[in-house]
């Protein structure tokens, strides 16, 4: 799709087919959708186990009542056990299906569970830091980011676009980072690390004009869905809440074949993440020749 102008839109509850989305999706626009059953049920599902593995503590307001190492530790059980359960990836595919999304094309990485601390472990951490492309971190151009809260959210701490960027190169360090590297010694450090994260990642090496910027204020069970080349931001968590969320992404077989998908303005990485991908009928992966030819 070409566009005159450098319009983002953003669509609520669209009834577009799957394919009309994603071809929007990859020029740069952004679909908002209510809650569906496959949605509030993965929301009660995060919940019910944050709950669990906080109790006596409410979620969001944890960070106040615990020491902070206990409350890594806490997350640190969490977020895998969340992560790897069968019921999420049931639930995926349940959320696939109210949206009308072809289930044997569609391909899912497992869905994170993210948490942003209020003024709390995050020291240091700063928009440009934070604002990236997935497809820094050798995401394919045709991946979708799929984003819910768990709990309320507020502008304070939800996350950002910068749309401007959509078809803007931005100086960044993407060159440097290969998926496998990352694969084989990224994840293990990130357990040890408590105050401040030092892996090495892409980031911006210029500064980020956060304007315009499109922040999206849903209640918990109402999701997101935007290209991974899109720019995007963590806000700093200002509310005084935790800020619990889940995302995962896709992609469409025909799209990674036919190499669809937005166009790459500034990219340099190398590797692949789409040996992480699982069709949603059958949790089996993409064609190892496929994957190879983007590695
Ligand atoms: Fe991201």
């Amino acid at each position: 799709m070409t566009r005159v102008l450098p319009v983002t839109v953003v669509y609520f509850d669209s009834p577009l087919t799957d394919d009309e989305r994603r071809a929007r999706l990859f020029s740069g626009d952004i679909f908002v959708f209510s809650a569906t059953p496959g949605t509030k049920a993965l929301v009660e599902f995060a919940r019910g186990m944050a709950e669990e593995a906080f109790a006596p503590h409410f979620p969001p307001d944890a960070q106040h009542q615990m020491g902070a190492q206990e409350y890594v530790d806490v997350l640190a059980r969490l977020k895998p056990a969340f992560i790897n359960h069968p019921r999420c990836k049931e639930l995926l595919r349940q959320i696939f299906e109210d949206l009308g999304v072809d289930v044997g094309q569609t391909h899912f990485d497992v869905p994170r569970l993210r948490t942003m601390t209020s003024d709390y472990l995050n020291a240091g951490l700063t928009y440009q830091f934070h604002a990236h492309r997935d497809t820094w971190f050798s995401a394919p151009f045709c991946q979708l980011n799929w984003w819910l809260p768990v709990y309320e959210v507020a502008e304070s701490n939800v996350m950002a676009f910068h749309p401007a960027y959509f078809g803007q190169p931005v100086k960044n360090s993407s060159a440097g980072y290969d998926y496998g590297e990352w694969v084989a010694n990224g994840r293990q450090m990130a357990a040890a690390q408590v105050d401040m994260d030092t892996r090495e990642q892409p980031k911006a090496l210029e500064e980020i004009n956060p304007e315009p910027e499109i922040r999206v204020v849903m209640p918990p069970g109402g999701f997101m869905i935007f290209s991974g080349a899109q720019l995007h931001s963590t806000v700093p968590n200002h509310s005084g809440q935790t800020r619990f969320s889940i995302d995962f992404r896709t992609v469409h077989r025909a799209d990674v074949q036919g190499r669809g998908g937005a166009r790459n303005v500034d990219s340099a990485c190398t590797g692949t993440n789409l040996g992480d991908f699982l069709r949603a009928t059958d949790l089996t992966q993409l064609p190892a020749d496929l994957i190879e030819s983007y590695a």
